[in-house]
């Protein structure tokens, strides 16, 4: 089976088509970060209308890439996201499915994210334990399976992602914050500012980031201006996140007796995180699987991936164009 995956939830056009026998045959992405940086963050508005201009483009690259006129199914994100932005993937995906006489299935955009270390050469075995860092998610999830899936702990507030980009625009950095705020903090001394590492001095799985975006703020205020200062915020605020992570993905593993976690997600780029994670790995005698960095963040194959398992099951949608801004994974 050749399963055309779409995505379309922010502000990332990302198409690919994976194959069962022969793995990920092409994969293309248009991202709109350009566009958006004018503005400081996305515009949802503005972002639909783009994978409007961008989405059919792609599909026709891609199949042209693989060198087949139809694929055997479609899958494209159904949620989480910007609604009027997953409705454009949503409605082409459908309805390209229905021309083509194929099955047409909504995947989670989380579930992408998760099963995204699976295109890697050395994908990683069943069960276990995910650390979802994106945008809009920070969660631990406990995995058997694909479709099994059990929610450890999540963000009580912001999103890692979301604390990452906060705080680089307090600092003045462009959009998006994430990896300018990463690329700063290799310039701060970690010495000079301690951020609290939130909740980790109770039990539990939860996490929380908003206070650290506040702490980040009022030490900030303190350095006004000063460019070294900035970096030694940005390094103090990027220290005490992968700090919190990594400490509760400790405890996941602790908990759940897994030997294997896999990181996925937009922030699952970042090379301070990975760095932690490889010392997890040697310290506590587990195995961490990423996805190559251009997979971290949102694309196509993870849900050409996601939905080509899932069809593979025998699961389809019916002729309903399924579009969810919020949907529990
Ligand atoms: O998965 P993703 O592309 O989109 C969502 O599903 O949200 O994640 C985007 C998030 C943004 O918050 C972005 O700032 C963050 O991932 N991000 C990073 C890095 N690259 C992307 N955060 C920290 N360090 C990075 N290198
Ligand atoms: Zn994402």
């Amino acid at each position: 089976m050749r399963v055309l995956g779409i995505e379309t939830s922010c502000d990332e056009t990302g198409v690919a088509l994976y194959s069962e026998r022969g793995g990920l045959l092409a994969h293309a992405l248009y991202s709109q970060v350009d566009m958006h940086a004018l503005y400081g963050g996305v515009v949802p508005e503005l972002a639909s209308r783009d994978h409007v201009r961008r989405v059919v483009p792609l599909v026709r690259q891609v199949l042209a890439e693989a060198g087949i006129a139809k694929p055997d199914a479609v899958a494209y994100t159904a949620g989480p996201g910007l609604i009027g932005a997953l409705l454009v993937g949503a409605s082409v995906g459908r309805s390209l499915a229905f021309g083509w006489a194929v099955p047409a299935l909504g995947v989670h955009h989380m579930e992408g994210h998760l099963l995204a270390p699976m295109l890697e050469a050395e994908p990683p075995e069943f069960p276990f334990v995910a650390l979802l860092v994106s945008g809009g998610h920070t969660q631990l999830v406990d995995v058997t399976g694909v479709g099994h899936y059990s929610v450890l702990g999540e963000s009580l507030d912001d999103a890692v992602g979301e604390a990452f980009d906060k705080t680089a625009k307090l600092l003045g950095l462009p959009y998006p914050g994430g990896p300018a705020l990463a690329a700063l903090a290799e310039h701060g001394n970690p010495e000079r500012f301690r951020f609290p590492r939130p909740m980790t001095d109770r039990p539990g799985l939860d996490f929380s980031f908003s206070g650290l975006k506040t702490f980040a703020l009022n030490t900030a205020s303190e350095v006004g201006e000063d460019a070294q200062g900035k970096a030694d915020v940005a390094r103090a605020f990027e220290e005490a996140a992968v700090d919190t992570l990594t400490i509760k993905c400790r405890r996941a593993l602790r908990d759940t007796g897994r030997k294997r976690l896999v990181v996925a997600g937009g922030v699952s780029a970042n090379r301070r995180l990975r760095a932690r994670m490889a010392e997890l790995e040697a310290q506590a005698g587990v195995t961490v699987s990423f996805p190559r960095p251009a997979f971290c963040t949102d694309n196509g194959a993870m849900i050409a991936y996601a939905g080509c398992q899932r069809l593979a099951a025998g699961q389809f949608d019916d002729l309903t164009i399924r579009a969810m801004p919020r949907w529990p994974l």
